[in-house]
């Protein structure tokens, strides 16, 4: 039988998040689960894959913005819960189902889609590209204090649980532009990231930074589960989930409040900036250390007219002409020249070649396009990869730290 693909409407969300539990080796949601995971299903545009009455696949996205060099933010579909069954994979149901997403992101007007890979072999051959990283870090606390930062000049507090939601998302909103990648995150998600956060009694905590009383400028959310023994005697196990401020100095501030804490002895962060500032604070930066980096984020520019406009480049003297193939969409093929004050579309062959995976795993500037033309990603002269280096780079590096 032929395998049908078709929107999902909320008649389908049940059945098609079963088929993604399944797809990852999960357990599909029972009520509970799914009463607590319905409404975010009403707000995602999605697509199952349909055997017969069989759901065997299943891909959404979120309608997230992201930040990109130079401040601006772009309609991006946050591509998420794609999945399909282990008695029909290999026969083309994610190209479908991909193909269904770009197909959606485009008639909806998005810039860009986002997503977090569960293996780096797959989202490729879609036109994605590996734009950034991220780092899981260990933190032993007695040896990185004292920390070394600008003063801050601010107190900090804790948030009651029912305060929280309304306390974060304000910061978080009002931080978005501090690194390309960034991406808003919707109610739903924060429900998620919060949820212990929100709940009296456990050991998930917020605390905000606030430089004037009533006007918080930063937070930090993290748990602590203790070792045997209890908190006395085995000590403390700590999580960092989030520390989002408005500038360096709070954002070390809130880093110096966690380490000092009594009874923890080690911090884990799961997902840290490549370039974390927090390492060069510590007393001893070897109390921080790196004990993974991962691919985070996989970007495809929808609409490269507009990606290309919205972010900024360099200050430099010379422009760079690119030929971009894209093989799901026919408007991005052509040649763009490329300089600092801006780009637009060019005619005839451009110094560069490239696919659109590659130009997306260029675009939020972490990822440069000479590592892109070693591997045979990027075609053309040294000097125009050079140039286009020195429009693109970026500092500080992407990293979007939402997981979706
Ligand atoms: C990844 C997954 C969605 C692919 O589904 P699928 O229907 O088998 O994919 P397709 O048949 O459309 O495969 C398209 C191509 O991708 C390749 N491919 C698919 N999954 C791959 C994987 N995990 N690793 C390497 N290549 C993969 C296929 O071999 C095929 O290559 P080809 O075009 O050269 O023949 C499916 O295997 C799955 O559900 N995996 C577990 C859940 C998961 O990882 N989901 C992704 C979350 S980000």
């Amino acid at each position: 039988m032929s395998i049908d693909i078709r929107p999902g409407t909320p008649a389908d969300h049940r059945a098609m998040a079963g088929a993604m539990a399944n797809a990852l080796l999960s357990p599909a949601p029972d009520d509970e689960a799914w009463a607590k995971s319905a409404p975010s299903w009403l707000e995602t545009p999605s697509f199952g894959a349909w055997d017969g009455d069989e759901c065997v696949g299943s891909a959404s996205q979120f309608l997230v913005d992201t930040t990109v060099p130079g401040g601006a933010r772009l309609p991006t579909g946050a591509v998420s819960r794609v999945g399909v069954l282990p008695t029909h994979r290999r026969r083309g149901v994610a190209t479908r189902l991909l193909r269904a997403l770009v197909d959606d992101a485009c008639a909806r007007g998005l810039a860009l889609m986002s997503l977090r890979a569960s293996e780096a072999t797959i989202y490729e051959r879609y036109g994605f590209g590996m734009a950034g990283e991220s780092a899981s870090v260990t933190v032993d606390s007695a040896r990185a204090r004292p920390l070394r930062a600008a003063p801050a000049n601010g107190r900090i507090r804790f948030v009651a649980p029912d305060d929280v939601l309304a306390t974060v998302e304000p910061i978080y909103d009002a931080a978005l532009h501090r690194r390309p990648g960034m991406v808003t995150r919707p109610a739903t998600w924060w429900e998620r990231y919060l949820a212990k956060a929100i709940t009296l009694g456990t050991a998930s905590h917020v605390v905000v930074h606030e430089r004037e009383p009533g006007r918080p400028d930063g937070y930090a959310h993290y748990d602590v589960t203790w070792n045997d023994g209890g908190p006395g005697l085995g000590g403390g196990r700590g999580k960092v989930r989030d520390v989002i401020a408005a500038d360096d100095a709070t954002e070390l501030a809130l880093w110096a409040f966690i380490l000092d804490l009594d009874l923890v002895r080690t911090w884990t962060a799961g997902e840290r900036p490549v370039d974390d500032v927090v390492p060069g604070a510590l007393y001893d930066r070897r109390a921080y250390r790196v004990t993974g980096i991962d691919d985070e984020q996989w970007l495809r520019l929808v609409d490269i007219d507009r990606a290309l406009a919205a972010r900024t480049y360099n200050p430099v003297p010379d422009s760079v002409t690119v030929t971009v193939d894209d093989q799901w969409i026919g408007a991005n093929c052509d040649t763009w020249r490329i300089g600092a004050d801006g780009a637009e579309r060019a005619h005839g062959d451009g110094e560069l070649r490239a696919d659109i995976s590659a130009v997306s795993a260029a675009y939020l500037g972490g990822i440069t396009w000479r590592a892109l033309a070693a591997t045979g990603r990027v075609v053309g002269p040294a000097d125009a990869v050079e140039r286009a280096d020195q429009l693109f780079a970026t500092r500080p590096l992407p990293f979007c730290g939402s997981f979706f």
